[in-house]
């Protein structure tokens, strides 16, 4: 069973701007927010299956919500977030003491070497891709793969909205990568058709990645993704899976989505 953390929005809004989506003018709407986190927490809990495990939100953090750049964890290891904006900075203590409450073994990187946890790290069980040089530093993935035993391959996120990995690379159950290349420099373009059969490759178009259509949760045959994207539910009704829409665009102003809003906890 899929267990993923979760943190209610009591205190989101958008209160500071570090990627092209936030404007602090444009404020997020408190019970619109409220209602779509609960309606997002229903699905994954009623028709995914999901085992949700809440995390208390706290004042003064409103990205707390975002749970899946808290760290990365595998194996009964947590890597904590080293955030490269001071105003998420603030949210390390408190993922930190969530995690040694729960009885991980916390593993804490070079303070100066930037790493956003599973926002930029993301994988198939034998290969994971490490996002890099807008929020993780490309020298994380060296000591993350020797912690982790795993092969990393760094990808260079070029796009000032595609920020996060996970903005626009979404790894499936069944091995397919549902993705939208522009959002990658030509190097990691390649390196991802060389670990991904052409037919496994599942490119979302410009106006729906612009949706956050990449940025779903998969599990099973499930897939989680944000309202208004109808070309990428095809697309992967058409690869086998059910998509689930939820209304996110709350989430949105801050830039994030479905994805952003869980941490895979297995
Ligand atoms: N406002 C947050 C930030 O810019 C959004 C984080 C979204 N998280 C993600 N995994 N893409 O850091």
């Amino acid at each position: 069973m899929a267990r993923l953390l979760v943190c209610p929005p009591d205190y989101f809004g958008i209160e500071y701007e570090i990627n092209p989506w936030m404007r602090i003018s444009n404020a997020a709407d408190p019970t619109r927010s409220r209602q779509q986190w609960h309606t997002l927490m229903r699905v994954l809990e009623e028709e995914v299956g999901a085992k949700l495990e809440r995390m208390p939100p706290a004042p003064g953090l409103p990205d707390l919500v975002f749970t899946a750049n808290a760290g990365v964890v595998h194996e009964g290891k947590a890597v904590l977030s080293r955030f490269r904006h001071p105003e998420r900075q603030r949210e390390e203590a408190h993922f930190e003491r969530w995690f040694t409450k729960q009885g991980y073994q916390v593993i804490r990187l070079d303070p100066e070497c930037y790493f956003e946890g599973a926002g930029d790290l993301l994988g198939f069980p034998h290969i994971w891709f490490g996002g890099y040089r807008q929020r993780s530093d490309i020298r994380a993935y060296t000591v993350l793969s020797e912690i982790f035993g795993k092969e990393i391959l760094p990808l260079e996120l070029i796009s000032p909205k595609f920020y996060h990995l996970d903005t626009c690379f979404c790894p499936l159950s069944g091995g397919e990568l549902l993705y939208y290349p522009p959002a990658f420099d030509s190097y990691a373009q390649t390196t991802i058709a060389t670990h991904v059969d052409s037919e496994q490759r599942i490119v979302v178009p410009q106006a729906e990645a612009e949706r956050f259509a990449c940025n779903a949760v998969c599990v099973d045959r499930h897939v989680v993704l944000p309202a208004g994207c109808p070309e990428t539910m095809k697309l992967l009704r058409e690869h086998g899976y059910e998509p689930h829409p939820v209304e996110l665009d709350e989430f949105m102003k801050a830039g994030g989505a479905a994805k952003c809003l869980t941490l895979r906890l297995e």
